[in-house]
């Protein structure tokens, strides 16, 4: 028989007893978040000592490979899990070859990384659109409306992805939303002897105006057009099970969602359909916002990143790509 609660009935379940002490709260948390789930996004490009600061992420800044290999001790001896790699390259062509010669920007930054001893996690961005004259993430169609030819992209990004691999990437993430890039991609790296590389895949990329900072600091912003017959309508949430879905079958090893913080519903949804790893890609834009808004004194940075960091691992994200993965570092060190 339940206890009789004259002096306050219905109350027998407080769901703030267990909200009383520190102690009692982290007993009880459901939801954990530590270095070791974060990934830092990182710019290469050519030259020597380069460290310069991208003036829309403050903090975030274009490495050259002498000054990426220092950066890089710092966010292993933080915690950070790995980084992912994204070059801007001396010219552009029209087919974006600067992605796959073999002593691209990319490539020469991987090597040096490996060189060095580091334990990060190196994941290689694998797309065209910072080395495309067009600013585009694939070869131009023939067809105006479709932009981008989806095969022979295909066929040109298998190049991208081998000589990456070749160059020591631990992880192959392709960002380009060409249909059949895991499929192609796996028989390629296979083909080359790397079937023990993972390819991460930008399952479900929407067309998002949340990139806006990642244009300007890699330089890749599409010349004309925009790049919405590719990448996802941020109105559909159904579709992007059907994306995950034939990567899946396809052979993906770990899917990505991206942006994060305004789709934390889809990495929910993308969780629920597969056992597979799931990541979330925290981008520019929602790292420019805290920024500036941290600025200027209107939010508390540190709690901020926090809650929002965590809020991705609640919606079902096992890791997170983050440019906040330093301070965020630090920050769970209790430094
Ligand atoms: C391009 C690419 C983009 C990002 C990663 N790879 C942007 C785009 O589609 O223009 C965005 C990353 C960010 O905003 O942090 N394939
Ligand atoms: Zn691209």
């Amino acid at each position: 028989m339940a206890p009789s609660h004259d002096h306050n009935p219905g109350l027998l379940s407080r769901p703030r007893r267990l909200r009383r002490s520190p102690e009692l709260r982290d007993l009880v948390a459901e939801t954990a978040l530590s270095a070791g789930d974060l990934i830092q996004g990182v710019f290469v490009q050519p030259g020597k000592g380069v460290k310069q600061e991208i003036s829309s992420m403050p903090g975030v800044f274009r490495y050259s490979t002498d000054t990426l290999v220092e950066h890089a001790r710092e966010l292993e001896q933080a915690g950070v899990k790995g980084v992912m790699v994204f070059g801007i390259p001396e010219t552009k062509d029209e087919l974006g070859t600067g992605a796959h010669v073999h002593d691209g920007i990319v490539q020469r930054a991987l090597e040096a990384l490996k060189k060095a001893g580091s334990k990060l996690v190196l994941v290689a961005d694998t797309c065209f659109c910072e080395y495309t004259s067009t600013g585009h993430c694939g070869v131009i169609s023939k067809d105006k409306l479709s932009v981008v030819d989806n095969d022979k992209t295909l066929t040109e990004l298998e190049k991208v992805a081998v000589s990456q691999a070749n160059a020591g990437a631990d992880v192959i993430a392709p960002s380009g939303m060409m249909d059949g890039t895991v499929a192609t991609l796996r028989i390629a790296l296979d083909g080359a002897g790397h079937s023990h590389i993972p390819i991460l895949m930008y399952s479900v990329k929407y067309s998002s105006a949340y990139y806006g900072p990642f244009r300007e600091a890699a330089e890749g912003a599409p010349k004309f057009g925009d790049r919405r017959s590719y990448q996802m309508d941020p109105r559909n949430g159904r579709e992007a099970l059907v994306e995950a879905k034939l990567d899946l079958e396809e052979g993906a090893d770990i899917l990505m969602v991206k942006p994060a913080l305004a789709y934390l519903d889809i990495i929910r949804r993308v969780r629920e359909l597969s056992d597979r790893p799931v990541a979330a890609y925290n981008v520019s834009g929602e790292y420019s916002m805290v920024k500036a808004a941290a600025q200027k004194g209107w939010i508390d940075e540190k709690a901020v990143v926090i809650e929002n960091l965590t809020a991705m691992r609640r919606a079902g994200a096992d890791f997170i790509v983050t440019y906040h993965a330093p301070d965020a570092a630090r920050w769970l060190a209790g430094k």
